[in-house]
């Protein structure tokens, strides 16, 4: 079961981030000085994949021009002699081969998957949310891919979140399975279930392998939650599904708390003091 592909669903609008998402696409939100989009595309990258399939929808060109080469700019860069620049500009568009497709309507993101049925085939995929970044701990999709060889099966990362957010996540079944270590069984999923619903809070986190079957299943599913095809009421049909307890930190950068947390705390991961020093003096001040 080798798994080249990656599939990135990164179609839907930022509502939650108007004004700055009316022109521009949340995928492209920074975080640091990389749009989020790129770390979802290294983390792919750096599980072994090199084929990646973006589904884009209206209004997210600039997704495509970031990954693209920019001679105007390599040329302006090399002529000024920034070459530390021109090296980090060159490397995003030697990551991967990319490769796009338009969600025509906003169907959900079971309906964006389905878009990737003809460039996938009949091979198991990584799938990675383009609005959630993962950073420290395990690298997520490798330790995915990992499982998914060893058991030949679709495996999802999955996270404890605080009972009150469940109903804003696809939530796992874990009842009678021992889902303290490695990766575990999953009985079933629910999309977005009121908390006294939820079978637990245990979330799926935006990073998924699954299996080609998923496909078929998707196209005989029916729209559910907020009327759009959910990825979840297609991957319980699936004959097994394992899950993975997510060891790292996740952003999801479409709403604002969690984009800026990712700010302040990627920049006090890469800080060489300036940003601590800032943040220490802030909550000095506060506490005063
Ligand atoms: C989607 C999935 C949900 C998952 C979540 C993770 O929901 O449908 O199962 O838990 O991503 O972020 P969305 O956030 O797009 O509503």
């Amino acid at each position: 079961m080798g798994i080249t592909k990656a599939v990135i669903p990164a179609a839907g609008f930022g509502t939650r981030f108007l004004p700055v998402t009316k022109a521009q696409p949340k995928e492209m939100m920074p975080v640091l000085d990389k749009p989020t989009i790129q770390y979802v595309v290294e983390e792919a990258v750096e599980a072994g994949i090199d084929d990646i399939l973006i589904i884009t929808g209206r209004g997210k060109q600039a997704i495509e021009q970031h990954f693209d080469k920019s001679y105007e700019l390599e040329e302006e860069l090399k002529a000024d002699g920034k070459l530390d620049r021109l090296d980090r500009v060159q490397k995003i568009a030697d990551l991967a081969d990319i490769h796009y497709v338009r969600q025509k309507e906003r169907e959900g993101l079971g309906d964006a998957v389905l878009y990737a049925r003809k460039h996938v085939g009949d091979e198991p995929f990584a799938l990675l949310l383009g609005d959630t970044i993962i950073q420290n701990g395990t690298p997520c999709t490798e330790s995915l891919i990992d499982e998914a060889e060893a058991h030949d099966t679709s495996v999802l990362s999955l996270e404890r979140v605080p009972w009150e957010q469940v109903s804003s996540y696809g939530v796992a079944d874990t009842s009678d399975v021992d889902s303290t270590s490695g990766s575990f069984p999953v009985n079933d999923f629910v999309e977005k279930p009121p908390q006294e619903e939820a079978p637990s809070n245990l979330a799926i986190t935006g990073r998924y392998v699954l299996t080609s079957e998923i496909f078929e299943l998707l196209e005989a599913t029916e729209k559910g939650v907020g009327s759009e095809l959910q990825l979840t009421d297609a991957i319980r049909k699936l004959d097994a599904v394992r899950g993975v307890e997510l060891d790292g930190d996740r952003y999801d950068i479409g709403n604002i708390p969690s984009w800026l947390q990712a700010n302040i705390e990627m920049a006090l991961h890469h800080d060489d003091g300036e940003i601590n020093k800032a943040v220490e003096k802030l909550l000095r001040e506060q506490s005063l």
